[in-house]
């Protein structure tokens, strides 16, 4: 069965011009239900931590150092079949190749500043939940 939740980021270009409301629209607007979130800004030594699976890639310095740049937003969010739902609604990791209307066409600038990132499996959301989220931060 598939999971009812899914975590994401709104990326550091997206929270620095602005577009941190229009894109919790899309998100709304979607049917997604906010079930925790806030705003901080990862330590590199974090960002390290949480990207620990691309470490061997090569980007993995770049995607630390910007994700570390500038604040974040980051969330759980709520609805039936949530991490495939979501993915729908960012659309692909390369802008160029984003469906029209998704997040990412709309407001990703390359394909590391995406603008939004979402989790690509259950496994993965409830891992990455866990990073940022205790128990009593959850609805
Ligand atoms: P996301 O899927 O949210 O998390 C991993 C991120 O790594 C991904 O978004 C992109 O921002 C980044 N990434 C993936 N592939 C590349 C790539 N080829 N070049 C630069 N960044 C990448």
């Amino acid at each position: 069965m598939n999971g009812n939740f899914t975590f994401s980021i709104i990326k550091p270009n997206a929270v620095r011009t602005g577009k941190t409301g229009p894109i919790l629209a899309m998100i709304n607007e979607a049917g997604f239900e906010i079930s925790a979130m806030k705003m901080l800004r990862m330590t590199r030594e974090q960002a390290e931590n949480f990207y620990e699976v691309h470490r061997e890639r090569p980007f993995y310095d770049s995607l630390v150092e910007f994700m570390s740049s500038g604040p974040v937003y980051v969330m759980i969010l709520r609805h039936d079949n949530a991490v495939e739902e979501f993915r729908k609604l960012i659309g692909a990791t390369d802008p160029a190749k984003a469906e029209p209307g998704t997040i990412r066409k709309i407001y990703a600038v390359s394909v590391q500043m995406n603008a939004i990132h979402g989790s690509d499996s259950d496994e993965n959301a409830r891992r990455e939940s866990d990073f940022f989220f205790s128990e009593i931060e959850r609805f």
